[in-house]
């Protein structure tokens, strides 16, 4: 059974009416979290393109925007998927909206025919959540680069297979 939040949830492909409250709760974030800079211009680009190398889809509750993700297929690479974001509402966070954007990612991605999907995660600890999420999903954390970012913050990769 459904949990009351995850009910009246539907997370579906992002349109031009969806960007203003989209970018809103991106703008929020990005006080606190420094790593989210080019995902608005993703964002952007899959709205206005939603058959380029960008994707991006919303989390609708009630007619409110509470959370987005952004993807795609890795261009000129074989069958591979990248996820480039999540993010959902402060006030919806922990209640299962984070693992619906993952599926509804993981799924879309499964039918372009992607066969794995990479996720590249600074290891910061405003990031912890993220990767936690993930981890939760079935990702595997399969390799860091050490000082990759800056000195003391490593990029970690983490893999999703699809059957
Ligand atoms: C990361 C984020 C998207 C998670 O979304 P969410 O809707 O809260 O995630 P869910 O409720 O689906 O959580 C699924 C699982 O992930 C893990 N998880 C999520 N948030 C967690 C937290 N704060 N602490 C520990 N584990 C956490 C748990 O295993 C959780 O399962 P559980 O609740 O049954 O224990 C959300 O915290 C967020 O928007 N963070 C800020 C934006 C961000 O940093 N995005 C990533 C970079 S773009």
């Amino acid at each position: 059974m459904l949990a009351p939040a995850l009910k009246r949830l539907a997370v579906r492909a992002a349109c031009e009416n969806d960007l203003a409250a989209a970018l809103a709760l991106l703008n929020w974030e990005k006080a606190r979290n420094p790593w989210i800079g080019r995902v608005p211009d993703l964002l952007r680009n899959a709205v206005a393109d939603p058959t380029g190398e960008h994707r991006a889809c919303v989390a609708e509750r009630d007619a409110e925007v509470v959370g987005l993700g952004v993807y795609g297929m890795v261009a000129g690479a074989v069958r591979t998927g990248m996820l480039y974001a999540v993010l959902v509402a402060p006030r919806s966070r922990r209640s299962g909206i984070g693992s619906r954007i993952v599926f509804h990612v993981t799924t879309e991605l499964a039918s372009v025919a992607a066969r794995t999907i990479f996720a590249e995660v600074p290891g910061d600890p405003c990031l912890v959540r993220y990767r936690a999420l993930l981890i939760a999903y079935g990702f595997v954390e399969e390799s860091r680069i050490d000082d990759y970012y800056r000195d003391g913050v490593p990029q970690i990769v983490s893999r999703f297979d699809l059957p």
